[in-house]
């Protein structure tokens, strides 16, 4: 298929159509979202399927394992289920596989591939091949050739799938993979073994090789589609696509392909120039918040506060269009974004009347680290603030934790003598089922429950210390987390009644929720959507509050897009550190630290301080700490 194949099928299928991104390596196309994005695809999969098999032959496809290509999967099934999509002489290759792995495991992507795919469509068994995980090492080379030859046989790939990973790999082929690499065993890179720890209850856990495809196989595949969903993925993907065709980005080597496209959603866009500064790339539509984000970053680049920009600043930074549309002097417009961001600085953010608000903690310390210093000031200017746990955040608690917990309350109950045949039976089995659990498995349910119940107390004592008393407080515990296990269920009716429940309960005046956009089964996003949802719900009951953005642990919001500033003075910044330390089990090391090395109280307060030094930059007041939040307004 030529590139002109592509275009013809993209216009031709229906719903949203994407927008194709300018200044990049490789044709990218972006969609708003992510499951714009599964639909799409999977509709370019049909669509193959159906030629392939309209023209008597056998469609080749090579997949890919991994959060990204979850919702194609389901988007295919549902294909299969409603439209009847016919998979009985489709032929597969999976990428890769991790070795050694056994193949029933958790962590093994022939389970992987049986639980969201093949399962549920009409593939013969036989027709399935994914690297195998248990050949011994003597065998591995031969293996790999065998695969190769395989491949071929079957008339080699029609399309391949794939996702990136944060090192630019694609498969396991990691920095170094050489362009005329074929299937073979590898090297893990240490970011990849990283991304990879949570699924596997640490990186200790998680194994160093795989056997991959190799950057060879992939290229000779007839069509390459590359997807990326999640702001987690952003910068990779402009690396992949704006950057040289180098060994260290294997990802790279897709720009060199006749037939690849890169297909994303719009949180996975957001540092392509052509999003970023899209000035830089081009003729823009000027509206007033891409005005806003140019004069800030103007006023970043050349180094000077907004008040002293000059059109000069205009004309030699690719700014002259502004100024044409505009129509205004060059003071007046930065003068509008000043006031704007200076009106945006906020010290009574419930207002001057008492009102009713909800903060929505997705884990039970999104709360304190994200917005503690909000949290402080609300509390202490007498609103009725509440928290809503969403989920335990039973998962990230380490086994020794559990242990420590399961004993303390063992020798309390012999020491005031309350202990009984009961009790020291449960404390034996919450023992034994620690030692029993190979590495990387979930937890028995009592073990969950221990750990569930740690975070929720340091829930409370965190709350307590920001000034929101243990009445206020809502445990959620929704059902799409209760799975044990780091993948989740998709969100349902259940989740969202919840939540529309307690909004019923408190009527707020205004509600605060965590609008990341990682991959859309993250559970800050999936906790955010069903937020909306109940709002949807509860709307037409006249309960509409304003709700107010915040960001985890990870990011703070571009300057451009805060659109309130809560100033945090030391002594707020001091007792909301002291919230935060109340979460004991997050502390000094998390289960789940992501790729950041600071502990979650330095990443809170360098946040909240570089915002201040931000606005500080901007000629705006000098605070010592800022908290930025954005306004929700239909699309997160
Ligand atoms: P992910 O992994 O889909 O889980 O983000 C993609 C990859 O590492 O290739």
């Amino acid at each position: 298929m030529s590139q002109s194949t592509i275009s013809t099928s993209e216009s031709s299928q229906t719903g949203p159509q994407p927008r194709r991104m300018h200044h990049t390596k490789m044709p990218t196309l972006v969609f708003e979202l992510s499951e714009e994005v599964d639909r799409y695809v999977a509709g370019q999969i049909a669509a193959l399927i159906r030629q392939k098999q309209a023209n008597g032959e056998k469609p080749v496809l090579g997949l890919a394992t991994g959060s990204t290509p979850i919702g194609v999967y389901r988007e295919l099934i549902r294909l299969h289920e409603e439209e009847g999509l016919d998979f009985s002489n489709v032929i597969t290759f999976n990428l890769d596989e991790y070795w050694p792995m056994q193949p029933d495991s958790i962590h093994s992507y022939h389970r992987f591939m049986w639980e969201n795919l093949f399962h549920h469509i009409n593939i013969p068994k036989e027709n399935v091949n994914i690297p195998d995980g248990t050949v011994k090492l003597s065998k591995v080379e031969e293996w790999c050739d065998a695969y190769e030859r395989k491949i071929q046989e079957a008339g080699g790939l029609d399309l391949q799938l794939l996702g990136i990973g944060r090192t630019g790999h694609i498969g396991f082929n990691e920095p170094g993979s050489s362009r005329n690499s074929t299937t073979r065993l590898v090297t893990l890179d240490p970011k990849t073994r990283k991304d990879a720890a949570g699924e596997f209850y640490g990186e200790e856990n998680v194994p160093m090789q795989a056997v991959t495809m190799g950057v060879h196989t992939i290229m000779n595949a007839r069509q390459v589609i590359m997807l990326a969903l999640g702001e987690h993925k952003a910068k990779i993907v402009r690396t992949a696509v704006e950057d040289e065709v180098s060994e260290q980005i294997p990802s790279t080597y897709l720009q060199k392909h006749p037939n690849s496209i890169f297909v994303i959603d719009a949180a996975a866009a957001s540092r392509l120039t052509a999003v970023r500064i899209p000035w830089m790339a081009g003729l823009v539509e000027w509206t007033p918040a891409l005005v806003k984000k140019a004069v800030i970053w103007l006023s970043q680049r050349v180094k000077k506060p907004l008040l002293k920009l000059e059109e000069a600043d205009f004309m030699e930074n690719h700014l002259i269009n502004l100024l044409r549309h505009c129509d205004k002097s060059c003071e007046a417009i930065v003068h509008e974004v000043f006031m704007e961001m200076q009106n945006g600085i906020c010290t009574r953010p419930g207002g001057d009347k008492p009102i009713t608000a909800i903060c929505f903690s997705p884990h039970p310390d999104d709360d304190v680290i994200s917005m503690g210093g909000t949290l402080i000031t609300l509390a202490d200017q007498g609103h009725d603030m509440h928290i809503a746990y969403m989920t335990s955040g039973n998962i990230a608690v380490f086994d020794e934790d559990a242990s420590r917990h399961a004993k303390f309350v063992n020798q309390f109950l012999e020491m005031f003598k309350l202990d009984s045949d009961n009790t020291s039976k449960m404390h034996e089995k919450l023992l034994n089922d620690l030692v029993v659990k190979k590495p990387g498995e979930p937890d028995s349910p009592e073990i969950q429950a221990v750990k569930g119940l740690i975070r929720k107390t340091e829930a409370a004592a965190g709350a307590i210390r920001a000034g929101v008393p243990e009445s206020k407080l809502h445990f959620l515990d929704m059902p799409f987390y209760q799975t044990g296990d780091v993948k989740k269920k998709p969100i349902g009716e259940d989740d969202v009644t919840i939540v529309a429940n307690l909004l019923r309960e408190l009527k707020p005046d205004q509600i605060y929720v965590a609008g990341d956009l990682s991959d859309p089964h993250g559970t800050h996003r999936v906790c955010a959507q069903a937020i909306i949802r109940a709002l949807d719900v509860v709307k037409a009951e006249g309960v509409e509050p304003e709700v107010w953005l915040y960001r985890g642990a990870w990011e703070e919001y571009e300057p451009h897009e805060i659109e309130r500033a809560v100033p945090l003075s030391p002594a707020v910044v001091h007792r909301k550190r002291s919230a935060i330390f109340a979460h004991e089990s997050q502390k000094d090391q998390a289960l789940f630290p992501g790729s950041d090395e600071r502990e979650f109280w330095v990443r809170a307060e360098d946040r909240t301080k570089n915002t201040a030094r931000v606005y500080d930059d901007l000629g705006l007041p000098e605070f010592f700490a800022l908290e930025g939040f954005v306004q929700y307004r239909g699309q997160l």
